[in-house]
């Protein structure tokens, strides 16, 4: 027994694994146990305290829970503030800018996530000009050139830490040293390293950080987060707003907005109560095991992983480094989609994305075994999707 097995003992807290080979947390983490208790709890709350809960604790849920996501991205507290998506917290970000002077660019990548990418491009109707830095081979962005992309002329650095196409972590030291070098600000989407590869948001200096929960919190939808780094928050205004980010709400004060000092600041409207309940404890589970050890068992499962795959003859197009690389490793293999549907018939997730290719990605929760049944799988499955002339 190697002392990362030790993880396996949270097995029977995710239901699904009973049943199902799980491999797709990257997309959807398995949803723990004590969620259903955590749900019961909001239903019991709303149908015996009624308008009470307000103000007895969901008015300011979406600071306690983003508290508690602060320890897994090494934030302080009161500096992390939950909004319904990843979508929303980068479009409040974006919209504390004014995109009209000579400092108007955002940088950002090709292999960025598509929302975020669509929200950038909404800026060029407010002056703001785009520098996207493309990709060679469709699976990482090289280093170099995105820094020398970071000039006088940019106002905000925009990037994934782990790129959600093929799992490549990005160097976040090194693009936000280049861009305080030359007073830009850095926005980092952690949705896919967040859980499973360790950051410290304080550390790096990072000025704004997004994410949500749906996917190695193991927390479901609707509990996107907002990191602001606190010296910055009290400069901005953003018009990406609402009625909770006023310092006194229930003033009803008409326009305009005199902001809340706090991360409540970059809050719009009513806050998804039911999402912050669900959210809770897929981030106490992850905070308690801890994410070196998520990560330590990950590379190795990971590493496993891509020996077996080379073995069967499929193509890796991941990373191969362990620095490099995130939680899921990305084959391409031929009529993945088909693929896909053939291990869903058998309790083996995985999912595919067009471009890129089959996604599997072990977990905490994951033996290996379930590895082995994977690839073996994906071959078997691979061999019927062939047209029947060229089987062999
Ligand atoms: C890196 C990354 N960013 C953003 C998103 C989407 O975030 P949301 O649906 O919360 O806006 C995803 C996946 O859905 C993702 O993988």
């Amino acid at each position: 027994m190697t002392p990362t097995d030790d993880l396996l003992k949270w097995r029977p807290e995710f239901p699904i694994l009973a049943s199902t080979t799980y491999m797709v947390t990257h997309s959807l983490g398995a949803m723990p146990n004590r969620t259903r208790e955590r749900l019961a709890e909001f239903a019991e709350t709303w149908a015996t305290r009624g308008v009470r809960a307000w103000e007895e604790r969901w008015w300011d849920m979406p600071k306690e829970v983003g508290n508690l996501l602060a320890r897994i991205i090494g934030a302080a507290p009161g500096t992390v503030l939950m909004l319904p998506n990843q979508s929303t917290a980068q479009a409040t970000v974006l919209s504390c800018f004014d995109w009209t002077g000579p400092r108007n660019a955002v940088v950002t990548e090709r292999l960025n996530f598509p929302s975020n990418l669509y929200l950038f491009h909404g800026l060029e109707r407010l002056g703001a000009r785009i520098v996207t830095v493309p990709s060679d081979d469709g699976m990482t962005i090289d280093i170099e050139r995105l820094l020398a992309a970071i000039d006088e002329s940019t106002k905000l650095v925009s990037v994934s830490h782990v790129l959600f196409k093929s799992s490549a972590v990005q160097d976040l030291t090194a693009i936000v040293d280049r861009a305080h070098a030359v007073g830009a600000l850095v926005l980092a989407d952690l949705y896919q390293s967040a859980g499973t590869v360790p950051i410290n948001v304080d550390a790096l200096g990072v000025d704004f950080a997004t994410g949500g929960s749906v996917k190695w919190l193991c927390g479901g939808p609707g509990a996107g987060y907002l990191y602001v780094r606190p010296d910055v928050r009290a400069t901005l205004q953003p018009r990406l707003t609402g009625w909770a980010a006023h310092r006194a709400p229930f003033a009803f004060d008409d326009g305009p907005i005199d902001y809340a000092d706090d991360v409540s600041r970059f809050a719009n409207g009513s806050p998804a109560i039911p999402a912050l309940y669900s959210a809770m404890s897929g981030y106490e589970i992850i905070a308690e095991i801890g994410v070196p050890a998520i990560r330590a068992k990950s590379l190795r499962q990971t590493r496993q992983l891509m020996q077996l795959a080379e073995a069967a003859g499929l193509r890796i197009v991941s990373p191969r480094e362990d620095r490099a690389r995130g939680g899921t490793v990305v084959l391409d293999v031929p009529n993945g989609h088909a693929v896909t549907k053939q291990l869903a018939e058998e309790n083996v997730l995985v999912d595919y994305r067009p471009g890129a290719g089959i996604r599997v990605a072990p977990y905490f929760y994951t033996t290996d075994a379930e590895i082995e049944r994977t690839i073996d799988a994906i071959v078997v499955a691979r061999r019927a999707a062939l047209p029947a002339a060229i089987r062999v």
